[in-house]
């Protein structure tokens, strides 16, 4: 028995996050999370998943989808995580996950789902096209991160709405029928904060902004990142110093110490007397040595199609069988038939 007890306590807890598989991901994503996975890992039990059932509440071309679900699973393990150590799966590839949804959303409120921020959003700018799905959209997420049990969801600020209502309908469940899930908690990332566009620096880094000079690719070849840094907006007072409305210097600062390590007063005295020209070039090439190991194993496995696809197969299916025993507790809870025999 005590025995079975320090083997319990042992156990690690268990992380889960998903990433859309909507464009490569920036700089920003990979400062910010992706990252961090690496060493979230290392710590828990983790599932990463590529969400590829929540980017349809947007309109996808097949053929795109289906190379960028590839690519975002390839880029995963190139963070290095490990396939044999975590679970890293496709979220269509698991029924569970849809099944779930459906189930979650008859315990979900109308009203509660409606006061969604981004919904409220996404609703303003997909106007030909505010369907269920972008709706329910949080309910497939609550499934996600329920069917693992995970304790802690390492979350940004926009997904931080979505994972208390998550929270929510845990509690609600675990209320009607008795303990069912685990209600997670947010993991808060010490290191990353949050990067700005390198053209507008009081917007954050987006992909999706339709000025390709404001945002850095995981994925952006060295030459293309220098030439990026080296437009980026600053300020006219040459001073490389972290301060109240410096945003452009203050967010490639914020870059550099990320990538370097270097505190704000190092970086300060490391450029005294030089340039925003120097700085630029530094951040930069910083910017460069931090990708580059990732860019080289991604370009490795990209080619390596049938070890990819094994490695889909394989997650899909410890995946699936975890998720399950979750599934079946929770049905038969809510008195779907059971066979007898
Ligand atoms: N909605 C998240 C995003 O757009 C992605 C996501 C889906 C997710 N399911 C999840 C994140 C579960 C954490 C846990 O960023």
């Amino acid at each position: 028995m005590a025995d079975k007890i320090a083997a319990n306590n042992e156990k690690k807890q268990k992380v889960l996050s998903l990433i859309q598989p909507s464009g490569t991901p920036t700089l920003g994503n990979y400062l910010g999370a992706l990252k961090n996975w690496k060493d979230i890992a290392e710590q828990y039990d983790c599932a990463f998943g590529v969400a590829d059932l929540h980017s349809i509440t947007v309109r996808q071309e097949p053929a795109k989808l289906r190379e960028q679900v590839r690519n975002m699973y390839a880029l995963l393990l190139a963070i290095n995580l490990d396939p044999e150590k975590n679970i890293i799966f496709i979220q269509s590839q698991v029924p569970t996950h849809a099944q779930l949804a459906w189930i979650l959303n008859c315990y979900t409120q109308f009203g509660e789902m409606s006061r969604m921020t981004q919904f409220k959003d996404k609703s303003k700018t997909h106007t030909d096209n505010i369907n269920v799905g972008l709706f329910a959209y949080p309910a497939l997420m609550a499934a996600d991160i329920l069917l693992y049990q995970a304790n802690f969801v390492p979350v940004g600020a926009d997904q931080k709405q979505h994972l208390e209502i998550t929270r929510d309908i845990a509690e609600r469940f675990n209320g009607l029928y008795g303990p069912t899930f685990v209600v997670p908690e947010p993991l808060i990332m010490e290191t990353g904060g949050k990067i700005m566009s390198l053209q507008e620096p009081t917007k954050k880094m987006s992909k999706s902004d339709s000025n390709p000079k404001s945002f850095i690719s995981m994925l952006d070849k060295p030459d293309m990142v220098m030439r990026k840094f080296k437009s980026a907006v600053t300020d006219s007072d040459a001073k490389v110093e972290f301060k109240k409305g410096k945003d452009g210097v203050n967010n490639l600062m914020g870059i550099y110490s990320c990538c370097t390590g270097k505190t704000y007063d190092e970086i300060t005295a490391e450029f005294e007397g030089k340039g925003y020209g120097d700085f630029k070039v530094a951040v930069a090439e910083s910017v460069i040595e931090e990708l580059r190991p990732v860019q080289e194993s991604f370009e490795k496995i990209i080619k390596e199609r049938a070890y990819l696809e094994d490695c889909m197969k394989n997650g899909a299916e410890i995946a699936t069988k975890i998720s399950q025993r979750t599934l079946d507790k929770v049905m038969k809870k809510i008195g779907f038939y059971q066979f007898k025999g």
